[in-house]
């Protein structure tokens, strides 16, 4: 195999309860990558469709993650990489994680898969951190496995896949303001009351045991955040009143996808979705704030060779 066209998808870190440990991965939106192999002995990024990223390698989150995989493997094999950018940098919907992971994840594949998913993750990880200054696993992890990922650890990397009850459904709202989520992660405090780590620990156990025993109630409860929420949702016009709108509408629970300013509102059922939507679509209509609104199932497959 020569060349491999793929769809990388995009995906909501943090799900309130989790940040940094946990993600999931939508269906309903993504980016295509196009991986050939060259005769040149080098990574290129040859061609970025749809936004304004850098076209040096070692600049791009993509040219990096697929450096890490080749130099694990001694291998001085070069590609060239196009990206058609469906997933706008700064939406927090995980647009870096996707060109990290989809781009390790068609090089493996060229490859004859030297490595498994799981494994492709540490690779991944490198292109988040050139683009946050951090190398978190919350959206490459999912994007890769597909459905909700937990990073039980960090040092050593391990990361769990949990169960995808089948009626759950996100309506993730992006309003076109762009936070970088360096710029996001640099506001948030370095140091956690015993008061919130024992809060914030009961809500992550809990979602984690929604997602087992597909109780949607208990999964809505468990989405609070009072840690990281209450100092990003002062960046993200409208946040309190979205949360009010989309509860009396029938939602789960709302919080802001990764490090914003992209929101969601958790759902059962594609019904009360398209409801929150309607109304989320309503209310933000008059604002004089650009939005893109996506409804979204859970993609329990991940990225996928088109
Ligand atoms: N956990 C990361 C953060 C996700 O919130 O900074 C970024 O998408």
């Amino acid at each position: 195999m020569d060349q491999i066209k793929i769809f990388a998808p995009a995906t909501v870190a943090n799900l309130s309860c989790g940040f940094d440990v946990l993600g999931c991965c939508l269906d309903a939106v993504g980016d295509e990558m196009l991986v050939k192999k060259n005769d040149l002995k080098e990574v290129r990024i040859v061609k970025i469709t749809g936004q304004d990223l850098p076209m040096q390698a070692d600049q791009n989150v993509a040219g990096v993650a697929v450096k890490a995989l080749l130099n694990t493997l001694g291998s001085k094999q070069g590609y060239d990489i196009e990206i058609t950018k469906k997933i706008k940098p700064g939406s927090g919907i995980g647009s870096s994680a996707a060109s990290s992971a989809g781009a390790v994840f068609a090089v493996n594949k060229i490859l004859g898969e030297p490595f498994n998913a799981r494994e492709l993750i540490t690779f991944a990880m490198q292109g988040e951190l050139l683009a946050s200054g951090n190398a978190h696993a919350d959206n490459v992890a999912p994007a890769l496995l597909g459905g909700f990922s937990l990073v039980r650890s960090y040092l050593p990397l391990e990361v769990l896949s949990l169960p995808v009850p089948s009626e759950l459904r996100l309506v993730v709202l992006h309003p076109m303001i762009e936070i970088k989520t360096r710029d996001s992660r640099s506001i948030i405090k370095q140091n956690v009351s015993l008061k919130s780590a024992i809060n914030q620990w009961g809500n992550l156990g809990a979602f984690v045991s929604a997602l087992y025993t597909e109780d949607y109630e208990l999964l809505g409860r468990s989405l609070q955040d009072e840690i990281v929420e209450p100092v990003r949702s002062i960046l993200i016009p409208y946040f309190q009143e979205l949360k009010k709108i989309v509860s009396a509408k029938g939602a789960l629970g709302f919080g802001i996808s990764g490090s914003g300013p992209s929101v969601f509102a958790l759902c059962k059922g594609e019904e009360i979705a398209l409801k929150v939507k309607k109304a989320m679509h309503a209310f933000y209509s008059d604002k004089n704030i650009d939005f893109e609104l996506h409804l979204s199932g859970i993609n329990k497959q991940g990225i996928k060779v088109l």
